[in-house]
């Protein structure tokens, strides 16, 4: 039985994009994306979503609040039967008592190494900017499950990718993506959902 796969996105949704395609080519045997589900309006990544023909919804955080967003989106994934849940680019921060409800079951990618350039106020071009401004020459992507501590369960996936001079927060963040984001994601989901069928 594929094991069933919801993402969480909250903006171009690139990663997802890399997903989609990863699960197009054959590249994620054990899993099937069922559903894709953005905490913010108007993301770009549910367009994504619906032309790769999956279902994708809004549930906005901002007019839910946590505890309605976190209630709803339990709806929604159990509806859908989840079994694996990956943050792609989901910039709010999943409250303690729902990453309780799914141990070892949620994924995230984060743009750095960790624990370079991680935890509380590290999203998007902030990781990057920081990374610019503290000289390091070398930077990458984590994919780490999630448990209650923000950018702080176990690391699965890791690629180092070189800063080059002349880099800016928006193409080091480019780079990262390409050499080391949308290669690690789908990887490491069809590790998770192979693990799962075993289970
Ligand atoms: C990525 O850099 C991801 O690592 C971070 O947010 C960005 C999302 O990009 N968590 P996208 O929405 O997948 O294009």
């Amino acid at each position: 039985m594929l094991k069933r796969v919801a993402v969480l996105v909250s903006g171009g949704g690139t990663n997802l994009e890399a997903l989609l395609n990863a699960q197009e080519s054959g590249r994620i045997p054990h899993g099937e994306i069922v559903l894709a589900v953005s905490g913010t309006a108007g993301a770009y990544a549910v367009e994504r979503a619906k032309k790769h023909g999956v279902p994708a919804l809004t549930l906005s955080r901002k007019e839910l609040g946590q505890e309605g967003f976190e209630d709803a989106l339990s709806a929604c994934l159990k509806e859908y039967r989840v079994d694996l849940i990956v943050l792609a680019g989901f910039l709010s921060i999943l409250s303690a008592s729902f990453v309780a409800q799914w141990p070892e079951r949620i994924v995230n990618i984060h743009p750095s190494l960790i624990p370079a350039f991680c935890g509380k106020g590290f999203y998007g071009l902030r990781v990057h900017e920081a990374a610019l401004s503290r000289g390091v020459k070398l930077t990458g992507a984590t994919v780490h499950l999630v448990n209650e501590i923000p950018d702080g369960g176990r690391i699965l996936l890791q690629k180092a990718v070189e800063i080059s001079p002349g880099d800016t927060p928006e193409i080091l963040q480019r780079r990262v993506m390409e050499q080391a984001e949308w290669e690690l994601l789908p990887r490491a989901v069809e590790a998770l959902c192979e693990q799962l069928t075993q289970e």
